[in-house]
């Protein structure tokens, strides 16, 4: 299915930026319930690309003024669109409202996205009468500097709709990787939070501090993963001494269903971490401000424009 024109539904902090990265290819309408200076918060959050070079002024400039904003849904930049991404608050009451809306405004053959980080496409398209052309497609927070986006199928999410998301999410520059199945935390989340219950099980049980795990990832293995995910290493390693590792190390791993307690401990301390000062660390707001810089600067420094289409209107 050919697709001309998108719309973004909620210009928060994932919406206005998934509207960038779409502007690379299509005219994008970005509709929320209140205004927002889309273009100048964009030109804020891309100040850095500008400034290393990656893209130039006119680049950018060049984007935002594919991107239409409004706050009527029933807007021509809305409902002519082929494809729309949903990105308002997390909320399944209000999402099944927001696409039982566009089903009324979008032509047929309109394909819908939901951004939910965590929601179930399946639950959230329940009620909808075309739930094939419905599913899930996950960025990553910033949506322009993380090229990872999952593409989950729903219960009934047809091939043609997922193959056309991909297609799409591609042709704009993105990494999409297909969830075949509507499973909660999706495939990265799934990954990230078996790590974390493991990190979490180590300080519990006094095998390491907190910032000696941290450590371990960031000197150690964390070194390897954006050039060599855990199947590929598998294969590296050998699959028979993949298999005499499982058969020594699995059942000594943590395999808790519950929150570990050192969460609930915390949260009754009120410590939730760099927004209250205290986490699994200390965290002054400059050095808070410093860690949200780095992660920052090291995911500019890595963003390929070889990766991220040129302007190609
Ligand atoms: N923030 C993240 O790190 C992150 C990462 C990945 C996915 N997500 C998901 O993306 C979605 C949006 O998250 P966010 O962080 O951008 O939220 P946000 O609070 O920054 O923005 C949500 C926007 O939706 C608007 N909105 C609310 N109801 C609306 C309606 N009926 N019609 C149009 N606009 C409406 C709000 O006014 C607001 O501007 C959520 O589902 C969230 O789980 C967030």
């Amino acid at each position: 299915m050919k697709i001309s024109n998108v719309a973004v539904i909620g210009a928060g902090m994932m919406g206005k930026m998934i509207g960038f990265v779409l502007a690379a290819h299509y005219p994008v309408g970005i509709c929320d319930v209140k205004y927002v200076d889309v273009s100048a918060e964009i030109r804020e959050d891309t100040r850095e690309l500008s400034e290393q070079g990656i893209f130039t002024k006119e680049e950018i400039e060049d984007r935002i003024a594919r991107i239409q904003f409004t706050t009527d849904m029933r807007s021509s930049c809305i409902s002519d669109a082929d494809l729309v991404v949903e990105a308002v608050f997390e909320d399944m009451e209000l999402k099944q409202r927001t696409f039982a809306q566009l089903e009324k405004i979008c032509g047929e053959s309109c394909i819908f996205c939901t951004n939910s980080s965590v929601m179930s496409p399946s639950e959230i398209s329940i009620d909808l009468e075309h739930r094939e052309r419905f599913v899930g497609t996950h960025f990553w927070n910033p949506a322009h500097l993380i090229p990872l986006v999952e593409v989950i199928k729903s219960d009934a999410t047809c091939e043609e709709t997922a193959q056309t998301v991909m297609d799409m999410l591609e042709s704009v520059g993105k990494k999409p990787v297909l969830c075949k199945k509507d499973v909660p935390g999706f495939i990265a989340n799934r990954l990230q939070h078996a790590l974390w219950r493991e990190a979490f099980y180590m300080v519990e049980n006094g095998i390491a501090d907190a910032k000696t795990v941290d450590d371990a990832c960031k000197y150690g293995p964390g070194l390897r993963w954006p050039a060599m995910g855990p199947m590929e290493n598998s294969d590296l390693v050998g699959i028979d001494l993949t298999y005499n590792i499982h058969k020594y190390l699995l059942g000594t791993l943590a395999d808790n269903h519950e929150p570990s307690y050192l969460l609930q401990d915390m949260l009754s301390r009120g410590e939730v971490g760099m927004k209250s000062g205290k986490g699994w660390q200390r965290w002054t707001p400059e050095q808070a401000a410093v860690s949200k810089a780095n992660l920052r600067s090291y995911l500019v420094d890595r963003f390929d424009r070889t990766d991220n289409n040129k302007n190609d209107m």
